[in-house]
């Protein structure tokens, strides 16, 4: 990391952001976050992580896929192109840190700030299956704003669902600075959201592409499941017949087409479809024709990994990231005026 290009983008700031382990990431995954992250290792210093932790705070009670599930998401982000050469990837549960300042944030934080979070009760509801009146689902924001604030980003990319959280960890670090001071230096400035712009990605189904609705077209999907995939997909449900016109913008291969059909397909699903010039079946080979365009290149570069090699690139990074978070710990420790034992050890031994 020594070349000019990597000394350059030190100056623009460091950039942080976290995926839960879900397993294989789909497209969604890949066009709502990924494809930006690879953008941003080019600009700026960037800090990627997995959350285990935060898979925690919902499947504590199940946590048989949580390894296997992490080392598919490594491999999904290195195909994807994000390069251990270019950012920090690493493992939540690695920085022992993310652990320490969640801890000091506990102390800081009323209660009310937590349960007012929109996604705390949301998601109680939607996952109403699962116990999650624990302590640590209520900390889930918390333990978010320490993922950020260890690093001292300028930016935080995520998407619109993610903006409360930062939004959070904002009134966290100017709470925290507060209390707590080093001279004029401000200990945990606060971050600016990066948002992500997420083009509407329909699943199979027609509704958003969600794993929890089973719809998704995978990163790893082979051309054979994409097309079996894309044959089955929802059309504009006005075109019954083969002969009646449609309307792309009432379809969702419709809305798959705009996100990666070239300017030209695009206009000529337009005119076939409104003129019922083309089926549908034509329709969906080319949009599966376009999907394996992108998938090819990613899975290529996936193949070129072993879940061991990715897991490797995940260690090597949390060294990296241990010792970042642990220059923003010392800051912590100094601010916080906590007990130091260093001096002390070093008097016994003499
Ligand atoms: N909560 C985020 C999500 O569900 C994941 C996440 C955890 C995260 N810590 C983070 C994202 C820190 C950005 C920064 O997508
Ligand atoms: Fe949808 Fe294409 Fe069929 Fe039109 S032709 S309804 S855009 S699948």
């Amino acid at each position: 990391m020594t070349n000019t290009s990597e000394f350059m983008k030190q100056n623009k700031g460091r950039v942080l952001s976290g995926m839960r382990p879900t397993g294989r990431l789909h497209l969604g995954n890949f066009m709502g976050a990924l494809a930006n992250w690879v953008k941003l290792q080019h600009e700026y210093e960037c800090y990627f992580f997995i959350a285990d932790y935060h898979a925690l705070t919902t499947d504590y009670a199940n946590t048989e896929n949580l390894r296997r599930n992490t080392e598919e998401v490594a491999l999904d982000w290195l195909g994807a192109g994000l390069d251990p050469e270019r950012c920090v990837l690493f493992l939540q549960s690695a920085v022992p840190q993310h652990a320490d300042l969640h801890l000091r944030f506990s102390m800081i934080t009323p209660v009310s700030w937590l349960e007012r979070v929109p996604t705390y009760k949301e998601q109680q509801e939607n996952l109403s299956e699962k116990d999650l009146s624990t302590y640590g689902f209520l900390g889930y924001p918390l333990l978010q704003a320490a993922d950020i604030l260890l690093y001292t980003p300028k930016f935080v990319p995520v998407g619109q669902d993610q903006v409360v959280h930062v939004e959070l960890t904002r009134e966290i670090a100017r709470r925290f600075n507060q209390f707590y001071k080093l001279g004029e230096r401000e200990v945990l400035p606060e971050p600016q959201v990066l948002l992500t712009p997420a083009p509407k990605l329909p699943g199979t189904d027609g509704r958003k592409m969600s794993k929890s609705y089973g719809n998704t077209i995978e990163l790893t999907d082979s051309e054979a499941t994409v097309r079996q995939k894309l044959k089955t997909m929802v059309t504009d449900p006005a075109r019954i017949r083969r002969t009646d016109a449609g309307d792309p913008d009432r379809c969702p291969v419709g809305d798959l087409h705009k996100v990666f059909s070239t300017p030209e397909r695009m206009q000529a699903v337009n005119e076939g479809c409104r003129s019922a010039g083309i089926g549908c079946i034509e329709c969906k080979g080319w949009a599966a024709d376009a999907l394996v365009q992108i998938l090819g290149p990613i899975q290529q570069r996936r193949a070129s990994f072993t879940p061991a090699q990715a897991m490797e690139v995940l260690r090597a990074g949390s060294e990296r990231a241990r010792r970042r978070a642990e220059a923003t710990m010392q800051d912590v420790d100094t601010a916080m005026r906590m007990p130091k034992l260093d001096a002390a050890v070093s008097e016994v031994a003499r």
